[in-house]
């Protein structure tokens, strides 16, 4: 079945520098979103990869394409207003390009453009067993959940931190799967997840999310604080 990755370059950055998109900032000598395409089409079971972009991004993107001679890339997508749109958007453009059911479609932050090969090839693993499935590293430091009291949060749980996770990207789901939990949310306005795996929590209860390995260096690019983080991940990668 096909092997889809949908790197998604279409967020305006705005805790980063509004001027300078994060996904297209060099760093160790490349842009970020070309670390993140790089890493998809040097793996062998990835198939396809298409990139969603917005206006602001997409001419240089697709000179990043050009450019470096991806074989796997098919196509840029145009993004939407919030994360949510930019798969939803992603999801549509596959649908229409006649993509069955059964694909496996990994959906992956353009800004953690370190992600290990083990991750990408744990997620096509595990759709062999579950529908859905997300990378995520384990806390090392217990989570707290908050409430507000008044203008202050104060804490209302510690949850036992063996069953915490920090999720990453690759999200990965059988298409049809992923299709039939976006098209139930798209009946409600007011729903802003921030990641894949809530549209399948949230909408299919019933559906397992597998938990595949992730890595500390499989790090989210948020602030510029994170650049000399990556610079240095991007030096021992390239070593
Ligand atoms: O905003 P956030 O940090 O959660 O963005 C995570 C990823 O989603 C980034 O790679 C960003 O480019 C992408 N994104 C998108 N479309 C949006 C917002 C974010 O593709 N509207």
């Amino acid at each position: 079945v096909p092997v889809v990755a949908v790197i998604l370059a279409a967020g305006l950055g705005v805790r980063f520098d509004v001027d300078n998109p994060k996904q297209l900032v060099a760093v160790g000598g490349r842009p970020i979103v070309a670390w993140s395409i790089e890493a998809f089409e040097s793996n062998p079971r990835v198939t396809d990869i298409v990139v969603v972009v917005n206006p602001r991004v997409r001419r240089t993107v697709e000179k990043i394409i050009m450019g470096s001679g991806y074989s796997k890339v098919r196509m840029t997508i145009q993004g939407g207003v919030e994360r949510v749109d930019s798969t939803g958007a992603a999801l549509q453009a596959l649908s229409d390009s006649g993509l069955p059911s059964d694909a496996k479609v990994l959906i992956h932050d353009a800004v953690r453009p370190f992600v290990a090969q083990s991750s990408i090839d744990g997620c096509i693993d595990a759709l062999g067993q579950f529908n859905a499935v997300t990378v995520a590293v384990p806390s090392t430091d217990t989570i707290l959940f908050a409430r507000d009291l008044g203008d202050r949060k104060v804490v209302r749980d510690v949850p036992d931190r063996a069953n915490m996770f920090r999720a990453q990207t690759p999200q990965a789901f059988r298409f049809g799967t992923i299709r039939r939990a976006y098209a139930k949310a798209a009946t409600d306005p007011g729903f802003h997840p921030t990641d894949d795996t809530r549209v399948v929590v949230d909408y299919l209860p019933e559906e397992p999310v597998a938990i595949v390995a992730g890595s500390e260096t499989n790090l989210k690019i948020t602030t510029t604080s994170d650049i000399p983080m990556a610079e240095w991940i991007a030096r021992y990668e390239e070593a």
